[in-house]
């Protein structure tokens, strides 16, 4: 299908930073496309940041409660996982955030004196000079080394700082944030960064009741729909948009075929919306795409880790089997 609008110059907001620069590039792409479509990696500003703090406390968003109630309920299984022989190793965290739900583990392993660094990775510069500052005083005798940068560059540069055997955490499902074929490409990426005895703990909001999974992306307070809409006013604000919130609908569909719950927010009239330079067309009723949270079940997050080269060695379950954090090692 051919773009229904054309971007004439796409690096006409003239910002001096690249990362506003990239984010206007990426935005008008995905407008100019059909269909249309945004990356919710954007949806973390400072803002967005807040309302996904008010979804985790909101009663229908269940994953991140799941998985803290494994990483503290179950904090001994896990610690025996990545400890394995006893060795010294390197704990990488893939995206961070406040490192809430790692923190007990952290604990439990700097309480059975563990030999390891934490080295969180983060995108934020924030995220890392708040957790190098906080954990040494609420952790102390943590050995940390924040890393602030994308996560298969700052792999690399851990691997250049020590030999340590990794274990690589990536929590919260943040896995599902991509489509399937685009996980399996992380995971054999995620491969190559590492070498044979390595581990990964990978945690996967697991498929369940449709109606489960639908309520947590259609919660009845509309936080999601804020945390969707704030992507538009982030437009606006950063963007130089004129996006008239009012005007768009947030709509989240859950196929429990695919295990793909998809979130869109659909124009309820003919609009013209510019964006710097660039005027984006819709109709009425035409959707933008905003996100994917894939569910997996236990077999899917099996065969991807065989697919990329691990060995799945176990899976620890929050208590309703509504979710999973597993654990790989590199063949
Ligand atoms: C942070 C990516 C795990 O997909 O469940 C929450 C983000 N989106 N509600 C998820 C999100 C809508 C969340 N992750």
């Amino acid at each position: 299908m051919a773009p229904i609008t054309t971007a004439t110059n796409q690096s006409a907001l003239n910002t001096d930073t690249p990362a506003t620069d990239q984010f206007y590039n990426d935005v008008i792409a995905g407008l100019i496309s059909t269909p249309k479509h945004l990356d919710s990696k954007y949806f973390y500003d400072a803002n967005g940041d807040k309302l996904f703090q008010d979804l985790m406390n909101c009663p229908e968003y269940y994953p991140t409660n799941r998985e803290m109630e494994i990483f503290t309920s179950q904090t001994q299984e896990l610690a025996k996982a990545v400890i394995a022989g006893g060795d010294a190793f390197d704990l990488i965290e893939l995206g961070a955030g406040d490192a809430t739900k790692s923190s007990h583990l952290l604990a439990h392993l700097i309480d059975n004196k563990a030999d390891f660094t934490y080295l969180p990775i983060d995108i934020s510069g924030n995220v890392i000079s708040y957790l190098n500052i906080t954990l040494p005083v609420t952790l102390p005798g943590i050995k940390i080394t924040g890393l602030q940068g994308e996560y298969f560059e700052m792999l690399k540069k851990a691997a250049s700082i020590s030999d340590n055997r990794k274990v690589v955490m990536f929590l919260g499902s943040n896995i599902g944030n991509m489509p399937v074929t685009d996980a399996e490409e992380f995971c054999r990426e995620l491969r190559n960064n590492l070498s044979a005895g390595d581990m990964v703990l990978v945690g996967v909001d697991l498929k369940k009741n449709p109606k489960t999974v639908l309520a947590a992306y259609n919660d009845t307070d509309g936080i999601t729909k804020k945390f969707n809409i704030n992507l538009l006013d982030r437009i606006n604000r950063e963007l130089q948009g004129n996006f008239n919130t009012a005007q768009f609908d947030h709509y989240a569909m859950y196929d429990p075929e695919t295990g793909a719950c998809k979130s869109y927010l659909v124009s309820l009239a003919e609009q013209d919306v510019s964006i710097g330079q660039q005027t984006v067309s819709f109709k009425k009723d035409e959707y933008i795409y905003m996100e994917i949270s894939q569910k997996y079940t236990v077999e899917q997050t099996n065969d991807m880790a065989e697919l990329a080269g691990f060995k799945p060695l176990s899976h620890v379950f929050d208590s309703k089997g509504w979710f999973v954090d597993t654990i790989w090692m590199a063949v």
